[in-house]
């Protein structure tokens, strides 16, 4: 499946007005799941969850405009080798993102955007993780 950027614009439009409760859903879900990954955090998370979201934004203003999103996603990724994050923590950060981004999108979520929203998270794994393990040497 490829990325439709049209349902992953609409559906990201339906869950903005959730922000912050959509981050917070993620890092409750992925702390759960992955009780190892939460001492790479810091104990309060609130201005974390904000980051998480506009870094989401960005990826989805920018969606059709390659060049800008890898940039980001490797300089995202570069500086992730410094807070401990590992490729293979990816699946379950894109489980719990998805988990969290199906929760409140509603309506707006058919196996279609699931699907788009997979492939996108592929992507993003792929170039974070590739950066991420450059830098981490
Ligand atoms: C969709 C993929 C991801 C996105 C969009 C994302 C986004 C972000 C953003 C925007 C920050 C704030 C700092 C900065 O901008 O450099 C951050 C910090 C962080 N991320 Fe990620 N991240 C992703 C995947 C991961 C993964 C796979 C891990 C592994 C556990 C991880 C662990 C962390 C940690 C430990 C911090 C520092 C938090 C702190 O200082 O408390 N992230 N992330």
């Amino acid at each position: 499946m490829t990325i439709n950027p049209v349902l992953i614009k609409s559906s990201f439009a339906a869950l903005e007005p959730h922000g912050p409760e959509v981050a917070a859903y993620f890092y409750r879900h992925l702390f759960e799941h992955n009780p190892g990954v939460r001492s790479l955090f810091a104990e309060h998370l609130g201005e974390q969850q904000d980051r998480l979201w506009s870094a989401l934004g960005a990826l989805v203003t920018h969606l059709e405009d390659t060049e800008t999103v890898v940039g980001l996603l490797q300089e995202l990724g570069r500086r992730h080798a410094g807070y401990g994050a590992l490729p293979a923590h990816f699946p379950a950060v894109g489980a719990s993102l998805l988990a969290a981004l199906r929760h409140f999108a509603g309506e707006e979520w058919t196996p279609e955007t699931e699907a788009s929203w997979t492939a996108v998270y592929g992507v993003v794994a792929e170039t974070m993780g590739q950066a991420l393990a450059e830098t981490s040497g």
